[in-house]
């Protein structure tokens, strides 16, 4: 596993972090499973571990404590999305001052990447968390450069937009109701998703899977510092981190990925 500097915090964190949406808030998921595959990911060096109040109101966060304690030798970077009980955003600083957070980052709506550039120039900013894989390629435009010019570290997710870039999803797929991904891949989403996936297919290096030329591609950036694939299976954790290994990819294969940009709107959260 390769670790990157988080901005200007002095940490150093896996490139490859842990995504903990899905374990709590989609369909199909076991937590003894999720566990599992949490423990495999810091067996093999993942110390960065992203999860949110929201997913499952609380229950990502509290398997995330739940591996905290079943390794309490090892030093684990956590990031949440917490909204305060009294629906009133204290000062940012203040959290800071109290110690009750180590640094204060800005998750960005999904395809608005540009929208958080005045807050970055208030100096208040450690970290981002943005959309960017080898369609949403948006936040290279602007973001990037700001990050890079502040030293705010970038947290890459949804790398595989969701599942498409897993190269998985067929026009049949849907999932029961209340998944969010029947929201996200909804009809015409998800028939124009499958025609860029397809266009991209034949580009995937026959010695590389589709979900290793994602992550490969972001990792390529140099202004990301970890990015975040949800998991909650061992085989994916043990394909995922394993990518951090791998060399760059070559230039000619970047240039065509470049190609696949795919600018979109929907009205989804
Ligand atoms: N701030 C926000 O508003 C916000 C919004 C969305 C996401 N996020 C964060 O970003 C993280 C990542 O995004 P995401 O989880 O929504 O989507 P994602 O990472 O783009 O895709 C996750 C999907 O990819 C599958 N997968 C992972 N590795 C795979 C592999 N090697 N082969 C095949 N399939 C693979 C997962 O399967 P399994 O789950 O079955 O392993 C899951 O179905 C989230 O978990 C969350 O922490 C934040």
């Amino acid at each position: 596993m390769q670790y990157r500097a988080f901005g200007r915090t002095g940490w150093l964190v896996s490139e490859i972090g842990y995504g903990m949406w899905g374990m709590a808030g989609w369909t199909g998921s076991d937590d003894e499973e999720s566990s599992g595959s949490l423990d495999r990911a810091v067996a093999l060096g993942c110390n960065f571990f992203d999860t949110a109040w929201a997913y499952g109101d609380g229950r990502s966060e509290q398997l995330l404590g739940e591996l905290l304690k079943r390794h309490p030798g090892k030093r684990l970077y956590t990031a949440t999305k917490i909204p305060p009980k009294i629906r009133k955003w204290p000062a940012v600083s203040t959290l800071k001052d109290e110690g009750l957070v180590c640094a204060i980052g800005i998750s960005i709506n999904r395809w608005q990447p540009a929208n958080v550039l005045k807050a970055l120039a208030t100096g208040l900013i450690d970290s981002v968390q943005v959309v960017y894989n080898i369609f949403d390629q948006a936040p290279e435009d602007e973001l990037f450069v700001e990050c890079r010019r502040r030293n705010i570290a970038v947290i890459a997710r949804v790398p595989f937009d969701e599942g498409s870039l897993t190269g998985t999803l067929t026009a049949e797929t849907a999932w029961p109701a209340g998944d969010f991904r029947n929201i996200y891949f909804q009809p015409d989403n998800l028939k124009q998703t499958l025609e860029h996936v397809a266009a991209l297919r034949p580009h995937v290096p026959r010695d590389m899977s589709m979900p290793e030329l994602a992550l490969r591609f972001i990792l390529q950036h140099r202004d990301v510092t970890t990015v975040i694939p949800g998991m909650r299976k061992v085989k994916n954790v043990e394909a995922n981190l394993a990518v951090s290994d791998a060399h760059p990819l070559p230039t000619e294969l970047m240039a065509e990925l470049r190609g696949h940009r795919w600018d979109r709107w929907i009205d989804i959260p």
